[in-house]
């Protein structure tokens, strides 16, 4: 039996349209308590995100979603070690209510203020399972692991040598693969979200309906989708495929293109486990694909639960928590800024 204290974080996420509060206890990875509110109502009728929808949704259910986290985990404020709010990267006036709601009950009861990376959070994500084999690899044997970041606005391959160092090792020159998502489900007319609306149509059809192009990246672990993007959206105004094949084969070719960048990166680096994070991560299609170019390179693959890929503040609470625990920098207090961008190469600890 583990005799270290428990160390229990509130975390909160308003970066973009998931308003969430969740309480983890760091060393045990568990989440105890978490609540999420997606503003997909609010935004629908606009076919997107608007920051001060987003700002006002955001500050008007915070105190009833933390109020939701601490009655599943039977906690109270009193309990509570350190809040992790994010603080970037953004959308500024969204970043604010919930950075400014951590920071007024730090302040209250006198804890620490942890502010926290969202992509760091995504980053760590695929930890937070409470028995899962990368987290004994990565936190008690110390072995790295090659991230796949799928998000709305970033597709990054990333080696986590710890926690606090990262290398970056491919990016997209041009459009993130969620966007590539989210404008062919918005060109077929899909409702908002139509990125996840696109998935759930991509069945129905026929992946090898269409032929699209798979761009390589200037590098060998660079993505680019915008050639892809205009080659889905031709073929969507020419009219002469379904939306469903349209959709299966975009899934298709996306999948295909990120299983083989990371089959790659895994060669190059020699690192044995792989994780996918962000949102995308939520694609059953993609997570196929991915666990099937692992299998082949003799390699683990962990992505979290569906809960934990799309945005909340679990990881949140995680992240920083991880952080505060291990000594490494968590921002700079009450005083701490919000970032609208903000790479993850910022939060690297120099050693
Ligand atoms: O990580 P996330 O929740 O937010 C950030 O961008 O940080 O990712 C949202 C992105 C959106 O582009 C959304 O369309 C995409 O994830 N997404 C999906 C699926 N679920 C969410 N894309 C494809 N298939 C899905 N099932
Ligand atoms: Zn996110």
């Amino acid at each position: 039996m583990s005799t270290v204290k428990p160390c229990y974080v509130l975390g909160l996420e308003s970066s973009a349209d998931d308003t969430a509060a969740a309480i983890v206890e760091i060393h045990s990875r568990r989440i105890l308590g978490q609540a999420i509110r997606t503003q997909m109502a609010e935004h629908a009728a606009y076919g997107g995100i608007v920051p001060e929808l987003a700002s006002r949704a955001h500050q008007a259910h915070l105190p009833a979603l933390v109020q939701e986290a601490f009655s599943q985990a039977g906690l109270s404020m009193a309990d509570i070690h350190a809040v992790a709010a994010t603080t970037g990267p953004g959308l500024t006036t969204a970043l604010a209510m919930g950075a400014t709601f951590g920071k007024t009950l730090a302040v209250a009861r006198n804890l620490p203020f942890l502010a926290t990376n969202h992509i760091e959070g995504h980053a760590l994500s695929p930890l937070l399972a409470e028995s899962t084999p990368l987290a004994e690899a990565f936190l008690e044997r110390h072995e790295p692991y090659l991230l796949l970041l799928i998000t709305g606005g970033h597709t990054q391959l990333i080696a986590v040598r710890d926690v606090g160092a990262y290398e970056l090792l491919g990016t997209t020159a041009d459009d993130a693969v969620g966007e590539c998502f989210d404008k062919i489900g918005a060109a077929l007319n899909l409702p908002h979200p139509s990125g996840p609306n696109l998935a759930k149509l991509a069945p129905q059809g026929n992946p090898q309906a269409l032929a699209l192009p798979s761009p390589k990246g200037a590098t060998a672990f660079d993505f680019s989708f915008s050639g892809l993007k205009t080659a889905a959206r031709q073929a969507v105004e020419k009219g002469s495929t379904s939306p469903a094949d349209v959709a299966a084969s975009l899934e298709h070719t996306i999948a295909t293109l990120l299983a083989d960048k990371l089959g790659k990166a895994l060669a190059h680096t020699g690192i044995t486990h792989a994780v996918a994070a962000g949102g995308v991560a939520a694609n059953t299609t993609i997570r196929a694909a991915l666990q099937q170019a692992c299998t082949q390179s003799g390699c683990s693959f962990t992505a979290p639960p569906l809960a934990l890929c799309t945005d909340n503040a679990a990881m949140i609470a995680y992240a920083g928590g991880l952080r505060w625990q291990k000594g490494l920098p968590v921002g700079e207090g009450l005083a701490a800024p919000l970032f609208p961008r903000w790479p993850l190469s910022d939060m690297n600890s120099v050693r």
